[in-house]
């Protein structure tokens, strides 16, 4: 119920991505917003108002002279109550029109008058997306300070693959409830690690673990949706790239700890996340180990430098925030580990609550005692965490 409260005016342009439209409002729904829905005329040529009054269980509106709005100033009076306005699919004619300032229709009217923040989310066939007047157009929206959601790449109705797909639904609704995140952390620079490390052995073989990077990922993009600026140094996952989040790939423990020393200075925070091994094999192979060569290989580890205590330790540490990941007595491990690491925020959880899943179970632990978080998918938790640094941020 990320949208509770939340009034989102969705207009609707002509093409064939229309359809996802009637998707998107039942997942604006599902997120509590109340939806007034807007059409063009073109864009009643390929759902009908039928669809989206059904759907959103608000009366739809697609003409500037509606007689059901008593004053007749349906642009004005569907704007002042919005809390944003949300135009998808928007047309490559439309993002023109938008551009230029232009209003012969109550939806690029409600654009002019609108006194709400507005995202576009494009649609339409690659080559009006790559034309150079479109391109010119979109870069006006984005200079007006105007949201422009996508387009994404792939098949496309007419038959072509490229750039010009409009976002799925789904990304459409986790951009809008970004928007509404507080930004508790604006002005702030963040820095994480996340996912497991890879310590090689021989070049084809090496020890890791099971961390998917998910709650890593989720916390980057809570960071950013708060307004941070976010570097995220990853191990090796598959996880998506949060928008606006710079991330550094790397491999090894060794790799990420000089990657995170590199980029310390001058952040506000670090969240280690990272599953990073505790031990490396002292001497990589450089070819590979056969078995036929003998005996049982002797493979000697060593200990991998610990990264959030040695970032802990530093002269003037940003807020470091750690892990720990527990099998059993949470609250004895997580305090001690938080001891030994000289940090002031630890988040505990239980492997078999979270390890690879989308949902988790934590404890935060610090000063002030221990905050059991309202369990739930990652991003649910990572923006209560998110929280939780901003308080101790403001009090440091
Ligand atoms: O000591 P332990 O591995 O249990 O502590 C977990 C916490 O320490 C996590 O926050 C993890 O990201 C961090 N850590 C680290 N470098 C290591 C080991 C753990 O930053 N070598």
């Amino acid at each position: 119920m990320e949208l509770s409260g939340k009034r989102i005016v969705l207009g609707v342009t002509g093409g064939i991505a229309a359809y996802k439209a009637a998707e998107l409002v039942r997942l604006l729904i599902k997120q509590d917003a109340s939806v007034h829905v807007v059409m063009t005329d073109a864009a009643s040529h390929f759902v009908t108002p039928v669809t989206f009054q059904a759907l959103s269980g608000n009366p739809v509106f697609t003409d500037q002279w509606d007689p059901r709005i008593a004053n007749n100033m349906a642009h004005i009076d569907l704007s002042r109550e919005a809390d944003a306005l949300l135009v998808a699919p928007a047309s490559a004619d439309f993002l023109a029109k938008t551009a230029a300032g232009i209003a012969d229709n109550l939806l690029t009217t409600l654009v002019l008058a609108r006194d709400c923040p507005l995202f576009v989310a494009p649609a339409m066939n690659r080559q009006m997306w790559e034309n150079p007047a479109t391109q010119r157009n979109v870069a006006t929206l984005r200079n007006d300070g105007i949201g422009v959601l996508g387009p994404a790449a792939g098949d496309q109705a007419c038959g072509e693959v490229g750039q010009g797909r409009m976002l799925e639904p789904d990304e459409i609704v986790a951009e809008l409830i970004a928007h509404f995140q507080p930004k508790v952390l604006a002005g702030r620079k963040v820095l994480l690690t996340a996912g497991p490390t890879f310590e090689a052995i021989d070049p084809v073989r090496g020890i890791t673990n099971l961390s998917s990077g998910k709650m890593g990922f989720a916390i980057a993009c809570a960071a950013q949706e708060a307004g941070a600026e976010v570097t995220l140094v990853s191990g090796p996952v598959t996880q998506q790239t949060p928008r606006g989040v710079t991330r550094v790939d790397v491999t090894s423990g060794l790799e990420m700890h000089a990657a995170v020393m590199e980029r310390i200075s001058g952040q506000d925070v670090f969240v280690g996340v990272a599953a990073v091994a505790d031990y490396r094999p002292e001497a990589i192979a450089d070819r590979k180990i056969k078995k036929e060569d003998g005996a049982t290989p002797d493979i000697r580890l060593v200990r991998n430098p610990d990264i959030l205590a040695e970032v802990a330790a530093l002269p003037a540490p940003p807020l470091c925030v750690g892990f720990a990941a527990e099998s059993h007595d949470l609250a004895a491990y997580a305090e001690r580990k938080r001891m030994a690491k000289k940090i002031p925020l630890i988040v505990g959880n239980l492997i078999q609550h979270g390890f690879g899943g989308d949902d988790n179970t934590v404890v935060l632990f610090d000063d002030a005692g221990q905050w059991p978080l309202t369990p739930g998918p990652k991003i649910q938790l990572a923006r209560q965490l998110i929280a939780r640094i901003a308080t101790l941020l403001e009090n440091r």
